[in-house]
């Protein structure tokens, strides 16, 4: 059984998402270790101690730096041996030390078909620019904002009609079906990653 941990900072709805598949066995062989949250209000911190899980909030007020936040909770997670860390809307770029200490077992969802509209917003930059494509990419996480090797991408067209929330809203359908098929793919040892290029087992 391979144990995740969930980084989240906010709403939470694919940390949600994930648990719910978890226990209906849509993604299999793996637990929710531990939920950490950077707020402690975060809807997802709340919902995750309301179902019984390990779940703790790191202040970053207790540190002096983005770096000893970071090596705190590099040993939370090694203490319970994290095999795979889930970042869900942490709104925390996470350093060096933090990739180096999970090489290739930090992943993260991102509301657009990257390297497309990386950073912030990307839902109104894609309205914005005026494509009519957009999407989600679940993918591993490097030192650099949004720019490690894409695992999966699901595509969503941008309608006239579009606002900045119901893009948001069609996007992050496709995010709950694609971070939880990601990761039921790595906990299941069916990615092969060489250079950028992931590849899916059969
Ligand atoms: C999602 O749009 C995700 O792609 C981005 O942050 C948002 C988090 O939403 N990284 P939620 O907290 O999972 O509902």
């Amino acid at each position: 059984m391979k144990k995740i941990a969930i980084l989240l900072s906010g709403r939470g709805s694919n940390f949600i998402k994930i648990y719910e598949n978890i226990r209906s066995g849509v993604i299999t062989n793996a637990e929710i270790s531990i939920v950490i949250s950077n707020k402690p209000d975060a809807p997802g911190l709340i919902y995750a101690k309301n179902v019984g899980l390990n779940a703790i909030f790191v202040n970053p007020k207790d540190f002096g730096s983005r770096i000893e936040y970071d090596l705190h909770v590099i040993s939370i997670l090694n203490e319970i041996g994290i095999d795979l860390v889930c970042l869900a809307g942490y709104m925390r770029i996470i350093t060096k030390d933090f990739v180096d200490a999970f090489p290739h077992k930090i992943i993260n969802i991102h509301p657009s078909l990257l390297p497309s509209f990386p950073g912030l917003n990307s839902q109104r930059q894609a309205l914005d620019y005026g494509v009519k494509f957009t999407g989600c990419t679940v993918h591993f996480v490097d030192e650099q904002v949004d720019h490690g090797a894409i695992i999966l991408q699901e595509v969503v067209p941008v309608l006239d009609e579009d606002t900045e929330e119901t893009l948001s809203n069609r996007i992050l359908e496709k995010e709950h079906i694609i971070y939880s098929r990601a990761i039921n793919l790595i906990v299941n040892d069916k990615i092969c990653l060489k250079g950028r290029r992931v590849y899916i087992l059969n």
